[in-house]
């Protein structure tokens, strides 16, 4: 049986969440990396492991962890992130008023974002490469249109140093495929634009219809924001071998907010 590591996914309402459950209809063994540990009950079929992806020891205790158990890793998939506060404490407080842009952000909001989008993903591939090169496999990191084009100063619930993040983990996502593709392993990414998660669902609470980081729906060609069902199912193909001769690309998935 495969074995797939989903990061970020004990939040019910997280596009992780929703990645994990497919992974396992595709018949695969699923490990849950998450700080969110209220959220375990809700997955009965994975096996849940208190990660702090920004962190390198806790990431190499869960791999090890995970190939004790089940003795490979066929799939990684990069959910943790966000474009404000993702520490053990914001898990569970509301969104931070504001735009924190690069000329206005503290140290400490570039060095959290950064660390939990694009040195987590970097930990959790380098943590899983040794075992998954040994019969190839797939790895899937989450992007963002934010990194496509950038974020207007001033849309509340986002941050500049979120965009760099995510523009890294698209070049971090080039450079691992063809670092690994001669092991059969192939990396991708997937950029969403806005999507109805519960981060998403928290930040709109606070600026009200229109006025969060989706900006005015008429924006967005298809009038309206993305489901997590779809976006997850994006994911999960990138995982399997529908998509056998994709790696090294980002997969942009926003209504044709980036073309438009
Ligand atoms: N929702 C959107 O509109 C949107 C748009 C573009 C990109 N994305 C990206 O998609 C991914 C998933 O977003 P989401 O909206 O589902 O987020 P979410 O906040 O709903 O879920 C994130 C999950 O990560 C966990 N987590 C947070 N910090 C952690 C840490 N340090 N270690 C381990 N687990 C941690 C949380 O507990 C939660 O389960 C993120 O990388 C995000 O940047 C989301």
């Amino acid at each position: 049986m495969q074995v797939a590591i989903v990061t970020g996914a004990a939040k019910p309402d997280s596009i992780g969440h929703a990645v994990a459950l497919g992974l396992v209809e595709e018949g695969m063994q699923v490990v849950v990396a998450d700080l969110y540990e209220q959220g375990f009950g809700t997955l009965p079929r994975c096996l849940c492991i208190r990660t702090d992806v920004s962190n390198p020891a806790s990431v190499d205790a869960m791999v090890n962890r995970t190939v004790e158990k089940h003795g490979r890793i066929d799939v990684l998939v990069n959910c943790v992130g966000g474009s404000w506060g993702i520490t053990a404490q914001d898990l569970t407080a509301p969104p931070p008023r504001g735009f924190r842009g690069l000329t206005n952000c503290t140290l400490d909001d570039w060095r959290t974002i950064l660390g939990a989008n694009l040195d987590a993903t970097f930990y959790c591939c380098r943590a899983v490469a040794p075992h998954i090169k040994k019969q190839g496999g797939a790895i899937v990191n989450l992007a963002s249109v934010a990194a496509r084009k950038g974020i207007p100063p001033g849309a509340e619930g986002s941050s500049g140093p979120y965009a760099v993040a995510k523009a890294g983990v698209m070049a971090l996502t080039k450079q691992l495929a063809l670092e690994l593709g001669e092991f059969g392993v192939r990396v991708n990414s997937v950029a969403p634009g806005v999507i109805a998660s519960g981060r998403f669902t928290k930040v709109a609470a606070m600026t009200g219809p229109g006025a969060g980081p989706e900006g005015p729906l008429k924006q967005i060609p298809m009038g309206r924001v993305g489901t997590v069902a779809e976006t997850a199912a994006l994911i999960v193909a990138l995982c399997t071998d529908d998509t056998s001769y994709m790696t090294g690309v980002t997969v942009d998935i926003n209504g044709a907010s980036y073309a438009a």
